[in-house]
């Protein structure tokens, strides 16, 4: 049985124990939330003795520990290094609960993501998936609910394993780090207590070894987003650290593109503000920076789509889980992810001693600044010396198949486990129409 690529008919909490043990690298999943739908799944039986649909246990403890009892159940099929990510939303209490008046928030997603760290599950993040196009709602005593809840969970703290920033050297025994060689294991970076000069923590030498192995407890690629609009500021540390604008202080007045000016840029051979800002932004776009480090704040649309049926999220946030958690090769021997790694080097934002402002000179402070920069990026290596293979997300509860278009066409591959038979041809149908490999193998 090939589990790639395939939607398997079931209760997910029955079908996790039947697959390949390590064989998915990554799930995102939405289950059904509680006490909303029906999705006409049959009944299941679980073990705290009820018996029913996911979501319509008669308690939010009930349906939070069935649902975590399925979280647990992914971890024969989870690879150690692959992560959980998990889509949840909120009910309000329709009628008074044990414990919960009527019309309050239930608290579901703070349920769950307590009894899931309680359980080992290590929450990396929870994300807040904001709706910008949100239903509107018709209550008027309260505001309208505008966003759900992403977690992300990783599977334990230990280090699994160890890549090396430079040489791409991938390794799961701990490597020699900066007992090892110069230049290929670890590098002389100036000491940041003393900037040189010596002191007790550098043992005099003024500079200190930095190692270029990094351990990882779990595959995250880094993903960067566009800076905050109108940050100046990261503009002017660019320049800064591009050492190509003369840094004037104070620096309200040295704005890089500070609108029309009467200066003679022609005559002095300067360049214009409009000129720098443009070569800044060509440099930006050029990965010098490739971003700031992604935020836990996400607006994405939702999507309606148009098949049959709903609580369908979008293929905007499963490709966004998929570029972070999902590798795009893994090892067809050993079954290790590829991780990109991104040399970056940390220049000074200011002039420093050679500036021409004294105020600069003067300042230990300013002349510590520094940006990081990316030179390029590698990816680690295994060294079996294999093919390479698309990495493997699986959907717990697959409904129309958001999951699986996402990741074929994004390059990866996808299992689905979904309990309703018309929910399996459904998306069957979906990803053969809105993939291109969907529609590749249709013509076959
Ligand atoms: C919220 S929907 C998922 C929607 C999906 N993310 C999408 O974009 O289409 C939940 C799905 O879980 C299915 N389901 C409910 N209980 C299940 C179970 N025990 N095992 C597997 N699937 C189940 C339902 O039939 C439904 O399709
Ligand atoms: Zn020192
Ligand atoms: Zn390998």
């Amino acid at each position: 049985m090939n589990y790639r690529n395939q939607i398997l008919q079931g209760n997910s909490l029955d079908l996790l124990p039947t697959l390949p043990e390590n064989s998915v690298d990554t799930i995102f999943t939405s289950p059904p939330y509680w006490g909303l739908r029906e999705y006409e799944t049959k009944e299941v039986d679980w073990a705290n003795g009820w018996t029913g649909e996911l979501g319509r246990e008669p308690t939010p403890a009930m349906y939070t520990e069935n649902l975590c009892k399925i979280m647990d159940a992914t971890r024969h099929a989870l690879k150690p290094e692959g992560s959980l990510w998990v889509n949840l939303d909120d009910s309000m209490a329709k009628k008074k609960l044990d414990k919960v008046s009527r019309k309050s928030l239930v608290g579901i997603p703070a349920r769950f993501q307590i009894a899931m760290i309680e359980r080992g599950w290590v929450c990396r993040n929870m994300i807040i998936w904001h709706k910008p196009d949100v239903k509107p709602e018709s209550a008027t005593d309260r505001y309208t609910r505008d966003y759900e809840h992403l977690f992300l969970f990783s599977q334990d703290n230990k280090t699994l394993f160890w890549v090396n920033s430079v040489t791409g050297q991938f390794v799961t025994k701990q490597p020699l780090g900066i007992q090892g060689i110069e230049d290929s294991d670890w590098r002389w970076v100036t000491c940041r207590g003393c900037w040189g000069k010596g002191c007790n923590k550098c043992k005099d030498l003024g500079k200190k070894k930095r190692t270029y192995w990094e351990g990882k407890d779990y595959y995250f690629e880094q993903q960067f987003e566009a800076y905050a609009p109108n940050s100046d500021v990261s503009y002017r540390k660019i320049i800064r650290a591009m050492k190509q604008y003369d840094t004037k202080e104070p620096y309200k007045d040295n704005m890089p593109y500070a609108g029309v000016s009467l200066k003679d840029y022609e005559g002095t051979g300067a360049e214009t503000p409009k000129d720098v800002k443009n070569r800044i932004l060509q440099s930006m776009a050029n990965d010098a920076r490739p971003g700031r480090n992604k935020r836990t704040v996400w607006s994405i649309h939702c999507e309606n789509y148009k098949g049959a049926h709903f609580a369908v999220f979008p293929i905007k946030l499963a490709e966004a889980v998929i570029k972070a958690a999902c590798p795009r090769y893994v090892c067809s021997g050993c079954g290790k992810p590829r991780l990109k790694l991104y040399n970056t080097k940390s220049v000074a934002t200011r002039p420093g001693k050679e500036s021409k402002y004294p105020s600069e000179i003067r300042s230990e402070t300013l002349r510590k600044r520094t940006v990081r920069i990316v030179e390029g990026a590698t990816y680690s290596d295994c060294g079996c010396k294999m093919k390479w293979e698309p990495g493997v997300i699986m959907d717990l509860f697959f409904g129309s198949g958001t999951v699986g278009v996402a990741a074929l066409n994004l390059g990866r591959q996808y299992l689905g486990l979904e309990l309703n038979p018309k929910f399996v041809k459904l998306a069957e149908e979906r990803i053969t129409e809105e993939t291109k490999q969907g529609r590749l193998l249709k013509h076959i």
